[in-house]
């Protein structure tokens, strides 16, 4: 449970609020790479963080992420003309380059220097990997480029997709960090999605209902343990590192790619929820891209033209009770990812956590919450950097992983822990 100040302070991200600034310290995902695919193509709208912002790729390929509006009289700059260099306003004209930077005003003589004096604010965006990354904070405080390894395997061993998530990031996030609900929520699936059938952990996941968590501190953030039981007294562990403020990699199952997500907020009441899938050591296969492509997984299908799932509130997620009742789906939604989102949705957009009532197994929750307040407290008092913002922390991994009964997950896992480029994935 939380007071509702402590709900309002990790919920809100918008210019000004001490979340939002501790969200400014990091790279975050903004936009697929597929969005803007060629130079001079339409400029795209993005939302984040509360800031409406407009990206663009100019003349010469280079990325932009600058204020949705222009200087002279706010007119929105997606009706903008991309042409030579810049993002022209169709009002009256105005140009501005990819830094903000307006070049030109068109009814103004050039040597009055006038275009000079207006910029718009802007954000560096850079490509790493399919995935368009932004940092939002004060520019002297820029990290480094983030280094997580779905991000620098070669494109053919990663997929990553974006789906439009309506409630606030938190709720979102959590879900991603409570492993005990796959047992439940996801049970039907297990067993028969592409992605996910075959393994040897299924049978532990599905056959231990009161997994036992332990929750270890890391540089960057937490490793969740979820243990189960497995045959002659040992026990399988599933393994998910949450590096702050807002990345998971689930722990993988067999020989398939291992898959993760960002949780990045719009505004208050929605969020992107980003998916990927990498395998460490081969390509991606077609089947499995296929796949993907079609919704299973961690992904979802859309609405044509959008990122919206095409299972969404509107459509009550196309719930199918008789799929419910035979236990072919357990809610009786389908897909891993919708499943979540419609319940994190039918939380309402920001969850009440003044009346939730927490048991052993929302440890990893818990910590967490704690985790990123203690984090916001240090930044705004003392302006102290917070965990993840260090591409060392980005180095990690999940793992599923069977041990003796007398081994602590945190040694027994250690190697398997670290993110090296090109070394399998430890799984079962
Ligand atoms: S409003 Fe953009 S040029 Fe006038
Ligand atoms: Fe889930």
């Amino acid at each position: 449970m939380l007071r509702k100040e402590q709900n309002d302070l990790l919920t809100q991200t918008g210019p000004g609020t001490p979340m939002g600034r501790l969200f400014r310290s990091y790279w975050l995902p903004a936009l697929l790479a597929e969005e803007l695919p060629e130079n001079d193509c339409p400029p795209v709208r993005v939302k984040l963080l509360s800031e409406r912002l407009i990206a663009f790729r100019d003349s010469e390929g280079r990325y932009g992420l600058i204020d949705e509006f222009c200087a002279h009289r706010g007119v929105s700059l997606w009706f903008g003309r991309n042409e030579e260099a810049g993002l022209r306003c169709p009002y009256h004209g105005w140009k501005y380059d990819v830094t903000g930077q307006c070049v030109d005003v068109p009814s103004e003589p050039a040597e009055s220097g006038f275009c000079k004096k207006i910029k718009l604010a802007s954000y560096p965006l850079v490509k790493h990997g399919e995935v368009l990354w932004t940092y939002m904070g004060p520019p002297e405080k820029k990290p480094p480029p983030p280094e997580w390894e779905f991000a620098l395997v070669a494109l053919e061993q990663t997929f990553v997709s974006k789906r439009l998530q309506e409630c606030n990031w938190l709720q979102a996030m959590e879900g991603g960090i409570d492993s005990s609900h796959v047992s439940f929520l996801h049970r039907g699936d297990l067993g028969s999605d592409a992605l996910f059938k075959g393994a040897k952990g299924n049978q532990y996941n599905l056959s231990d209902m009161q997994p036992h968590f332990e929750v270890v501190e890391q540089p960057g953030g937490l490793l969740i343990g979820a243990r189960r039981n497995a045959e002659d007294g040992k026990y399988y562990w599933r393994i998910t590192p949450w590096v702050m403020p807002c990345f998971t990699m689930i722990p993988p199952r067999g020989d398939h790619p291992i898959h993760g997500h960002f949780w990045v907020p719009i505004d208050g009441e929605n969020c992107w929820a980003w998916s990927y899938d990498f395998h460490p050591v081969r390509p991606l296969t077609k089947a499995e891209v296929q796949a993907m492509k079609n919704g299973a997984g961690v992904h979802c299908k859309y609405i044509p033209g959008t990122y919206r799932p095409l299972a969404n509130k509107d459509n009550d997620y196309l719930i199918d009770r008789a799929a419910q009742k035979a236990g072919k789906t357990f809610s009786g939604v389908a897909g891993f990812a919708m499943q979540d989102a419609s319940l994190q949705e039918s939380m309402g957009p920001i969850c009440d956590r003044t009346k939730e009532n927490l048991v052993s197994t929302d440890n990893g929750i818990i910590m967490a919450r704690h985790r990123l307040m203690r984090a916001v407290k240090a930044l705004v008092e003392k302006g102290i950097t917070p965990p993840g913002v260090d591409p060392a922390h980005h180095r990690i991994r999940s793992c599923s992983v069977v041990l003796p009964p007398d081994v602590a997950f945190k040694d027994g896992a250690k190697d398997a822990l670290i993110a090296g480029l090109g070394v399998p994935q430890t799984t079962v």
